[in-house]
Order: structure tokens, then sequence, then C-alpha cells
């Protein structure tokens, strides 16, 4: 018997925002023209951008990505076996590296299902959807290209079929807390019956390890903090010194979370043609591009059971470095 061509299983749809999505120009104008400057993250993921976090990934500083990869390894069949997806959702799903884990269980356990990968980063989904569909004959792809922060009423899965939504890579922790909360409960408002969601967390720690992770020796980290500073430049005819600003990541022990910034070096001033405004910025000044917040087996519970989510299974990396998760409806 022959499959069909792989590119016959890998199709893409523009996923429509369930409520409107500020444009780059509305976010400028909301954080970036006065102090406290801030950006929202998903600015980051140019395609240049996505390459970077890929780079990251392979740092020795950054352990969240191989202690999620190590967890999916050892426990995919587990989940899978737990979970039967028909239909596998994943939000924020990049290269969809680790995801292999699950589609090899899928293989080992003979149970076929779709992959929904759901990124804003349209390029870096499709060339991965183009390879799995290659690697796994049996897998049909159903890209979403889209900005889930528009909400996921827009996601059209098929009415039938048990489903596994798949949130890695400790992105949730991305989010501010209300935003995670609300992320968390439209989740939940697209789960039924035995419905799952696999859910991967990184954990507190010393504030070293923490730090580290976020500010790689090979300076990987710092590249991919300033891109968004290039893509600003790109989009909207701006003119930021990009070499002229640090890296900086620091972790936030109150509010368990390290905090992304990037730091003026000199004074300066920025046109953004776009917006037709120039911003004077002062030496020191900082650019919060970035939390990533950390989470407690308490703070978890929490997080899950205000969503309406009870916990199924918990796997945790070396000594609660870091959580991959199990959670289903509550009664
Ligand atoms: N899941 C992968 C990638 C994590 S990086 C891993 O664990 O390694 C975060 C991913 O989320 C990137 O692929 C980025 O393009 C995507 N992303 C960030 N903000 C997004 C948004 N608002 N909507 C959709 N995808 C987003
Ligand atoms: N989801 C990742 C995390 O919070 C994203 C990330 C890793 C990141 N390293 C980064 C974002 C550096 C900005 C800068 O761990």
């Amino acid at each position: 018997m022959r499959f069909p061509e792989s590119a016959a299983r890998l199709a893409s749809t523009r996923v429509m925002p369930a409520r409107p999505v500020p444009s780059l120009v509305d976010d400028v104008r909301a954080g970036l023209l006065s102090p406290p400057r801030r950006l929202p993250p998903k600015y980051f993921y140019d395609d240049h951008g996505s390459r970077l976090f890929e780079a990251i990934c392979e740092t020795p500083e950054y352990y969240p990505s191989r202690a999620e990869a190590a967890l999916l390894a050892e426990h995919g069949v587990d989940i899978i076996e737990a979970t039967r997806p028909e239909h596998l959702l994943e939000l924020g799903s990049g290269s969809s590296r680790k995801t292999r884990h699950l589609f090899d269980a899928c293989d080992r356990l003979g149970a076929a299902c779709t992959y929904w990968p759901f990124d804003v980063s349209a390029q870096m989904m499709l060339d991965a959807g183009t390879a799995l569909a290659d690697d796994y004959p049996w897998l049909d792809v159903h890209a979403l290209i889209g900005d889930y922060t528009g909400g996921l009423a827009g996601v059209s899965l098929p009415e039938a079929g048990r489903r596994l939504i798949v949130f890695l890579g400790g992105t949730l922790g991305n989010f501010e807390p209300a935003d995670a909360q609300a992320m968390l409960e439209e989740i939940a408002a697209l789960m039924r019956g035995d419905d799952a969601l696999l859910l991967g967390l990184d954990r507190v720690k010393d504030r070293g390890r923490l730090e580290a992770a976020y500010d790689d020796a090979q300076g990987i980290t710092a590249e991919f903090n300033r891109n968004v500073l290039s893509v600003l430049n790109r989009e909207l005819d701006a003119d930021f010194p990009v070499a002229d600003y640090r890296h900086r990541a620091v972790f936030d022990a109150e509010h368990a979370r390290i905090e992304m910034r990037l730091v003026a070096e000199r004074g300066h001033r920025v046109s953004l043609g776009a917006l037709d405004e120039t911003i004077a910025i002062d030496a020191g000044e900082e650019i919060v591009t970035e939390f990533s917040h950390k989470f407690t087996p308490a703070s978890i519970q929490r997080l899950l059971a205000r969503a309406g989510l009870k916990l199924d299974a918990h796997f945790e990396a070396g000594d609660g470095d870091y959580s991959l998760l199990i959670a289903r409806r509550a009664a």
C-alpha cells in the first residue's frame, strides 16, 4: 500500500480572532511612548527570532526545554494511553520539536490522530508541519495560523473526537497572571467529557539558575531580546539603535517571575515613522519585553482550580525543576 503524498496531509487555515487584537502600532502606542515602557512578547517571533529561540533551547543554561523533552520522552506512552487523543491541538507549537515524543508514542501504540498546531510564526509552523507529515505517514496536520491572544473561539476543531490540548515550554508563564487565568479558562471551554490538557510549566528555584537560563554565556538570549527592536525598526519604520541596548534578566521573587528587559546604554531619540512620533529615551532607561512566571505545586493547583480544571497526573523533572501535567475538567 502507498501512503498518500505527505503534502496532501498538510493543510493550513487562519484563525479569526474572537475579540479585537491590538495591532503593533496600538501596542507600541500603549506601551512604549512613555515610561514604564513595555512590549508584548509575541513580537519576538519573526523568522529570525524563531530561529534564535530554537538556539536558546540548545544552550547549556536553558534547562526548561531539556527537562520538558526528557519528561515527554519518558512519559509519552503513558500520556497518550491516558488521553487517547483523536485531535491534538498545540498552542505556541513553534518547531514542534518536543511534540515528536508524543507522535512517537502514538506510533508505538498504533493510535493515529490529527495534529492542530497553532502559532503566530507561520513559516516555522509550516516547515515543521511539512517535516512531520513526511516523518509520520499516518499524521494529518492542520496548521492554525494566528494570535491566541485573540481567543480560542475561532479554532474550529471537529465536533467529534477526543481532544488533547498541549501547551508546552512554560509559555503560559509568559502571560500576565490574569491573562494566564483567562487563557486557561478558554482552554477549559474547548474541553468536553474526557478531553485533557497537557501543560508544561517552569518551577520556582534558586535565583542563580533562573537568571542564567535567561542570560546564556554565548549571548543568544541577548540577541533574541534585542531582535524585538529590529522588528520594530522594520515594521514601524523606526530607528532604535539596537546595539546600544543591553539585555538584562532579573528574577522578581515577589511575583515569582523572570523579567526580561532591554536597557538603553546611552540617551537617544527614536523616530517611529509609522506612528509619526519621536520618543526620547534616557541613558539607563528600561523596556520590559517579557515576563516568565515560575510556579510551585500550590500555585499550579490554584491556577487549575480557578479555571475549573483538576490535576490528573503530574510529572516532575529533577528536584522539582520543571512540571509537566495532565489536567481535566473538574466534575
Ligand atoms: N512550544 C515550543 C515553542 C515555545 S516559544 C517549545 O516549547 O519549545 C513560544 C511559541 O509561541 C513560539 O513558537 C511563538 O511563535 C508562539 N507565540 C508567541 N505568542 C503567540 C501568540 N500571541 N499567538 C500564537 N502563538 C504565539
Ligand atoms: N516560554 C519561554 C520561557 O519563558 C520563552 C523564553 C525563553 C524567552 N527564553 C527567553 C523569552 C528569553 C524572552 C527572552 O521560558
